[in-house]
């Protein structure tokens, strides 16, 4: 006979189930101590057990990284639901989406969970990075967490771009035809790159294959590796950062409170909160879904996606050299070296640096907002610069020359602040950050709302009324 097993013997089935998920829990008070002392020091990596308690106002955070974490959940939930429907070729992709829709309980909801959480993701992690920034809260320890929330940026830009080709519609087919045929203008590579993203020449069998694989588990998995990451890293650098008036002084941490119940009240109100928008929206709105995909026959006019809007209105203006390849590797290499730059004075958890900062912050979107449309309209009705230098290329006449006179515009702010405010270089830098960021949302607006037939300017109810 086996020997009987002096521990768990008294325990009953149930009893010794929860024993061997928390092993040790079952002995001696001084025991248990020292295992929930090794279970809470490894959830603590991510937990802390009191937190300063200046990091709880809500105006810090806006509750922004944890909405980004439930839809984050909301997705992986609802697109492993699809996943048991949906099939990943041209032929049936379509008609999948349908019966998802109209035959499978509670489908469409699903689908229209996914679909505005994915977007409303992007939007929540571009608006993280907003505050981040503005509350300056990359600098040192937080540097290399600026880096990691950029990947994930990114990867939640190459998910909501892999997933749009996925219901293989009208609006799917001829987007994602649009933002690959941008990659060809990138020189040298820009072909094998092209036929790379699409497994082929044009967007067929491969390219949907590839999407569903790249969008359902490269992604995901990058994801999944890196937001613990992220978490473990705030928690490295000794929480969140502290938000303070410019007079005071950067080590005072103030009051510490318990974490429990006092931050996860507030995340548990953020998630509910969050579920409640989206199920509402979900019900009320569905996900767009327009006819089958007809390679033979494109929309007009063909728009990006609305993340890309702001590069295909610079289509527009620049030769695609400059918008397609220049100006976004410009603004990726700016990001990831941010941090990175020396600054004049410690700003971390000052909002805008200072009250100076404010300030050159609402000059900066003024000009943009009255600048960027005159820019616009002017380069639309009179600017022509392919036209009046006809002897040269037009990657000089349209390319380098109008990216040179920007170029040279922006510099002129910046000194111009500098001076003007007799301003720290955080500050000058930060006025240029807003600038430009005011200037994309105006593209962006422009190519979603003011753009009609061929592309041409006009008011959005010509927009949506076309003339025949
Ligand atoms: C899927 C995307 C992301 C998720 C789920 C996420 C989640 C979070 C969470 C939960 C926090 C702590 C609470 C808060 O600040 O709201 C945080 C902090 C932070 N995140 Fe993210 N984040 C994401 C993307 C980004 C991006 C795009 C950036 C910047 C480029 C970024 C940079 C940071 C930094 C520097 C902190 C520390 C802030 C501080 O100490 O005050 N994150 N993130
Ligand atoms: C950051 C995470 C994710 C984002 C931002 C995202 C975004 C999207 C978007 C925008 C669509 C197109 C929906 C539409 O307009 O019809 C889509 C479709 C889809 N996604 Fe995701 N998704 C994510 C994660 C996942 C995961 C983890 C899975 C499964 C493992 C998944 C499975 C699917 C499937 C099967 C479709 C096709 C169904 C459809 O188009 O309605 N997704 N996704």
């Amino acid at each position: 006979m086996p020997p009987r097993n002096a521990t768990t013997d008294r325990f009953n089935i149930f009893q010794r189930i929860w024993y061997s998920i928390f092993p040790g829990t079952h002995q001696k008070p001084d025991d248990r101590q020292r295992y929930r002392r090794l279970f809470n020091s490894l959830a603590l990596h991510f937990r802390p057990r009191a937190i300063p308690e200046r990091t709880l106002q809500f105006s810090l955070t806006w509750g922004l990284g944890g909405m980004a974490v439930v839809l984050v959940a909301v997705l992986f939930a609802s697109g492993l639901m699809m996943k048991l429907v949906y099939q990943p070729v041209p032929d049936r992709a379509y008609a999948s989406i349908i019966y998802l829709q109209n035959t499978v309980v509670f489908g469409q909801l699903i689908r229209n969970l996914h679909h505005w959480s994915g977007n409303a993701l992007l939007l929540i992690v571009f608006l993280h990075l907003l505050r981040v920034f503005f509350s300056g809260a990359f600098h040192a320890p937080r540097q290399f967490n600026w880096i990691i929330g950029l990947l994930m940026f990114l990867l939640v830009l190459g998910s909501n771009f892999s997933g749009y080709l996925l219901p293989w519609d009208q609006l799917a087919y001829w987007a994602i035809t649009i933002c690959t045929g941008m990659l060809e203008y990138i020189p040298v590579i820009g072909d094998g790159l092209q036929k790379v993203v699409r497994g082929g020449l044009d967007i067929g069998p491969a390219t949907l294959s590839n999407f569903y694989a790249i969008h359902t588990a490269v992604i995901p998995a990058c994801l999944l590796f890196l937001m613990p990451f992220h978490f473990w890293r705030v928690r490295k650098a000794g929480g969140l950062v502290i938000p303070r008036t410019p007079q005071e002084d950067p080590g005072d941490r103030g009051e510490s409170v318990a974490a429990i119940p006092n931050l996860i009240m507030r995340e548990v109100v953020v998630a509910l909160v969050v579920v409640a928008v989206l199920m509402i929206g979900s019900i009320a709105f569905n996900a767009p879904l327009e006819a089958k995909a007809n390679p033979g026959l494109s929309p007009n006019p063909t728009k990006a996606p609305w993340y890309f809007a702001g590069i295909q209105e610079l289509l527009l203006h620049f030769h695609p050299l400059v918008a397609v390849l220049a100006i976004p590797l410009i603004v990726l290499t700016a990001l990831l070296f941010l941090p990175y730059l020396r600054y004049e004075a410690d700003t971390a958890g000052v909002w805008f640096c200072s009250y100076r900062g404010r300030q050159m912050s609402l000059v900066a979107a003024v000009v943009a907002l009255i600048a960027t449309p005159l820019g616009i309209i002017a380069d639309e009705y009179i600017v022509d610069f392919a036209a009046w230098l006809p002897s040269i290329p037009p990657v000089f006449s349209n390319g380098i020359i109008p990216a040179a006179l920007a170029l040279a515009c922006i510099t002129g702010f910046y000194w111009l602040m500098k001076k003007k405010y007799t301003a720290t270089s955080n500050e000058a830098l930060q006025s240029v950050f807003i600038l430009l960021l005011v200037a994309f949302i105006i593209l962006t607006i422009t190519c979603i709302w003011f753009r009609g037939s061929g592309m041409a300017l006009m008011w959005p109810w010509e927009v949506s009324n076309p003339v025949p």
